[in-house]
């Protein structure tokens, strides 16, 4: 799978993503700057907000309960479309390939 995560800046990472890692994971072992993923992927920080740009939305998993309630909290304004967690997006079971915008802030 391949992430691609565009920077608020116009920087862009482009990253192989193995299945089963998630686009949160994916950044963080990467030194991928913008996902801070504080809680470690338990839906509890919101550090890890992406936009997921709309011609991948199709396919992604529900918000879950938990998701929802941590995109109300996110450093950055929610999109009602477009935000997710990255931590809740999985390689493999949830895309193959997918691009995402980082929010300016984190925390
Ligand atoms: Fe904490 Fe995703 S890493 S909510």
């Amino acid at each position: 799978a391949k992430i691609t995560y565009h920077h608020a800046d116009g920087n862009v990472d482009s990253l192989d993503a193995e299945a089963g890692m998630t686009l949160m994971m994916t950044a963080v072992l990467n030194g991928v700057d913008g996902i801070i993923g504080e809680c470690g992927g338990q839906a509890i920080c919101a550090t890890c907000h992406v936009y997921v740009r709309d011609e991948y939305l199709d396919g992604l998993p529900a918000i879950s309960a938990a998701e929802e309630e941590m995109l109300e909290t996110t450093a950055s304004p929610r999109d009602p479309a477009r935000s997710r967690l990255g931590c809740q997006l999985t390689a493999g079971d949830h895309f193959d390939d997918i691009e995402v915008d980082l929010p300016d802030e984190q925390d």
